[in-house]
């Protein structure tokens, strides 16, 4: 019998794209195959996000476009997951008749039967504000979409409420995962060939589980043989302290790159925000970071035109920006989520001056990300090989310690390995460089 085949469209974050992975785990050891043509596919999945419109609008069209795949072949799943049905379920069970399969944040990983389910439409979305479901995710093998780099979902859940955020309406109560269940998790995954684990959580440095806390993750994770790197993701400027700095600087496999996002300089908007620090407490965190851990890299995301946003608060994340020097960073135009106290805000700032502040936030961004990557003109970094460049085939890319994009000549003995690389050409997103000797395992 031909295998049912399964095509899975993701948007969102990286803890989306993590349970995107466990879905397409569970569907293959259940003798589905994965297909990128979503024409030839038995069974669609589509994985939403909910954070600003704009996903969330795209995920809309993409569902809507499937309505005349499934009318040429009416056999043909469909299945809506994630964050936009965990609000949204009525709506798109009414909306769209095509729509078979409905599953919230809590419950995607009960896709196989849902899909096997004989009723239509099925759907099952959890309430998010029960504190414990979703402990219940069980261990699941996923399917990696790069065989060296793998996620590791530490911690699920908001409890934090910033004014402007749906992510603890959808995403429910923040919750830690037990630590025995991660370390397994990753001792399978080495074994599977898995270099480099990135520890999810939407505030990864709250991590708790029975007092066991990141720093104490980090160095569980670190010891465990095959892997190479660990990294952690997102950092919350309140939670992120110096016991996180040290575990960065003393554990040699713990990346010197941070993802701490300030969302804005000015602190009468962090104050509309409910972020919880100010732009003084936010700059002190970074500048001790850069005096313990020399070379590290710095990433924000930033929301521009929040509402009671003036030129002046602007000016504030322009200044902060100055001072701090991003490696990467992510500006988004504030969008008004249904359900968050920032909902009840006026919309005040224009949308072309949102576009406006956008610009020249990210010009600023754009020219620092290019004066930090001259730094390393020249210089040799270590770089672990993902595999063929998307866009040519006559190349190779990876990534440095420092989360940089890295070019190379196309080698394939080289793939998966740590390797030396010179840099030689820098632009403000990657750089270009020449191998120079193979890593014979890793001196530390
Ligand atoms: N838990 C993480 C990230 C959450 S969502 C944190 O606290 O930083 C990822 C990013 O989306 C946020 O950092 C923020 O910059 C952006 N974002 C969230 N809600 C938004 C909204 N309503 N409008 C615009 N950007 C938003
Ligand atoms: Fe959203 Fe704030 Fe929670 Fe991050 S900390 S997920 S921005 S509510
Ligand atoms: Fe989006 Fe849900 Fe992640 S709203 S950012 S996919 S937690």
């Amino acid at each position: 019998m031909m295998k049912r085949k399964f095509f899975l469209k993701t948007f969102g974050c990286q803890m989306n794209v993590n349970d995107s992975e466990k879905m397409a785990g569970i569907l293959a050891s259940a003798g589905y195959e994965k297909t990128d043509n979503l024409e030839e596919a038995d069974v669609v999945i589509v994985n939403t996000c909910s954070v600003r419109a704009k996903p969330d609008n795209k995920a809309y069209s993409f569902i809507g476009e499937l309505k005349r795949l499934k009318k040429q072949k009416p056999e043909l799943v469909v299945a809506v997951t994630g964050c936009v049905p965990q609000r949204d379920w009525k709506f798109i069970l009414k909306r769209y008749s095509h729509v078979d399969v409905v599953l919230g944040t809590f419950n995607f990983y009960k896709i196989l039967d849902f899909l096997e389910s004989p009723s239509k439409p099925s759907v099952e979305i959890l309430d998010t504000f029960l504190e414990n479901e979703g402990e219940i995710i069980p261990s699941i093998e996923p399917l990696l979409t790069n065989p060296f780099v793998a996620y590791i979902t530490v911690q699920r859940g908001c409890n934090r409420f910033c004014t402007y955020c749906i992510v603890p309406y959808v995403r429910g109560r923040e919750r830690s995962v037990p630590p025995e269940n991660i370390i397994d998790e990753v001792r399978r995954l080495a074994e599977k060939g898995v270099k480099e684990v990135h520890l999810l959580g939407q505030n990864v440095d709250f991590y708790n589980y029975g007092g066991v806390k990141l720093p104490d993750l980090l160095y569980m994770v670190s010891q465990i043989s095959g892997i190479e790197r660990v990294r952690f993701t997102t950092s919350h400027p309140s939670g992120f302290d110096i016991s996180i700095i040290k575990a960065i600087k003393e554990i040699p496999k713990v990346c010197e790159y941070v993802h701490l996002p300030p969302q804005s300089g000015s602190n009468k908007i962090l104050e509309r925000m409910s972020r919880g620090y100010t732009r003084e407490e936010y700059i002190e965190k970074v500048m001790m970071l850069k005096d313990e851990v020399p070379g590290v890299a710095l990433s924000g995301d930033f929301i521009v035109g929040f509402p009671g946003e003036t030129v002046e608060d602007f000016e504030q994340t322009l200044s902060l920006v100055e001072t701090c020097i991003f490696d990467q960073a992510f500006v988004f135009e504030y969008s008004p989520r249904p359900l968050t106290k920032a909902f009840s805000f006026k919309d005040d700032v224009s949308k072309k001056e949102k576009n406006r502040r956008l610009m020249e936030l990210n010009d600023l961004l754009r020219k620092q990300a290019e004066e930090k990557n001259r730094l390393l003109l020249g210089s040799i970094q270590e770089v672990l090989v993902e595999g063929l460049s998307p866009s040519s085939s006559e190349k190779m890319i990876g990534r440095t310690r420092n989360n940089k994009i890295v070019i190379i000549d196309r080698n394939d003995s080289l793939e998966g390995k740590l390797i030396n690389v010179k840099i030689e050409e820098i632009t403000p997103f990657y750089m270009r460089g020449k191998v120079i000797k193979q890593l014979a395992g890793v001196e530390r």
